[in-house]
């Protein structure tokens, strides 16, 4: 299987032994680092970060990735380069090419991602844009897989804003990996009609189920993940808050919903997360809303059933995984 010179942009590009190959990979790298035998494959390879938007898992994965691997890292942050308003993305993409070996971008558009792939030739990793969070994904599964025993046949439930980016790219690795996919939220947070029949697609050759719904008893007896993301993300009007917490708190995760699942269900979580009054952010809505708690409890977030903490570990090797693979040989 050979990814060398490929851009890693959305899910739908890897078909699923692509994916397959990937995780098997990530999980080569993960027994390598908790042995804490030396990888630095790339002594003479240097690669870009480029953030339009905050992060701390997914920068410090690309960096540490990349340090583990032995390159270079350069991180340019939110305000950090002329990128976008001094400088074209394809002025900007063929600059980085001719000093770096590899880009990383998290930002608004999935455009600019795909304009940064196109007028570059280096690979191109995508770090989360509005439409999707590919890397994400590979992390979660890789997690599903070491919790739940497998993946093919497995249920995975997400709760909230389903057509959200994390959603995005859940849905459509789901589909590919023959994992069952609900999507559970309000009607007006449904995924577009687009992704859903791209999703159904790739469902009807891996034999995959995808439910669209706005109902949380179809999580009863079915799910052996149950996913919730933050209900406002990077990137939205701060004014709709009030709007969507009233659209999702029904949806909030809670014990029983986990409880009504299976006894051995398991919750996942992409990270940050709003389940305590520990940031600004969940301060200042509990003072205009009065809820401390959001997409899902404390008490589910710190159970013995929640995952979220060895996915945010994931990120790290799945993420080497993809630079190692499409690196190689160049
Ligand atoms: N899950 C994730 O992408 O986290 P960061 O926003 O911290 O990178
Ligand atoms: N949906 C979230 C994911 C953060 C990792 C956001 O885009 O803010």
């Amino acid at each position: 299987m050979d990814f060398t010179g490929r851009d890693f942009l959305r899910i739908q590009d890897f078909s699923a032994e692509e994916l397959r190959y990937m995780l098997d990979v990530s999980k080569a790298f993960k027994k390598l680092k908790h042995e804490r035998k030396s990888h630095k494959c790339f002594p003479d390879k240097n690669i870009v970060i480029v953030f339009e938007k905050t992060s701390t898992r997914t920068r410090c994965a690309f960096e540490v990735a990349g340090y583990d691997l032995g390159m270079g890292v350069t991180y340019l942050d939110p305000t950090g380069s002329q990128m976008g308003h001094k400088e074209s993305v394809a002025d900007t993409a063929q600059v980085l090419a001719r000093f770096y070996d590899g880009i990383e971008f998290r930002g608004f558009k999935q455009e600019t991602v795909n304009t940064l792939a196109e007028y570059s030739d280096v690979p191109v990793w995508n770090g989360l844009t509005d439409s999707c969070h590919p890397t994400q994904a590979l992390a979660d599964f890789m997690t599903m897989e070491e919790r739940l025993g497998g993946l093919k046949g497995k249920t995975l439930a997400f709760v909230g804003d389903t057509r959200n980016n994390v959603s995005n790219s859940l849905m459509m690795m789901s589909a590919k990996m023959g994992v069952n996919y609900i999507a559970c939220g309000p009607k007006e947070l449904r995924p577009s009609d687009e992704i859903i029949a791209a999703c159904q697609l790739e469902a009807e050759k891996s034999g995959a189920e995808i439910i669209i719904t706005d109902d949380t008893n179809a999580l009863r007896g079915t799910a052996d993940a149950i996913y919730a993301d933050v209900w406002l993300s990077m990137g939205e009007d701060k004014e709709k808050w009030g709007e969507r917490i009233l659209l999702l708190q029904p949806y909030q995760v809670t014990m029983e919903m986990m409880n009504n699942a299976k006894p051995e269900t398991i919750f996942l979580h992409c990270l940050p997360s709003f389940h305590d009054l520990n940031t600004t952010t969940a301060q200042d809505v509990y003072e205009k809303f009065g809820i401390s708690e959001m997409e899902v409890t404390d008490e589910v977030f710190n159970s013995e059933r929640s995952a979220v903490m060895d996915e945010a570990e994931n990120r790290m090797h799945t993420i080497k995984a993809v630079m190692y693979l499409t690196l190689k040989n160049k």
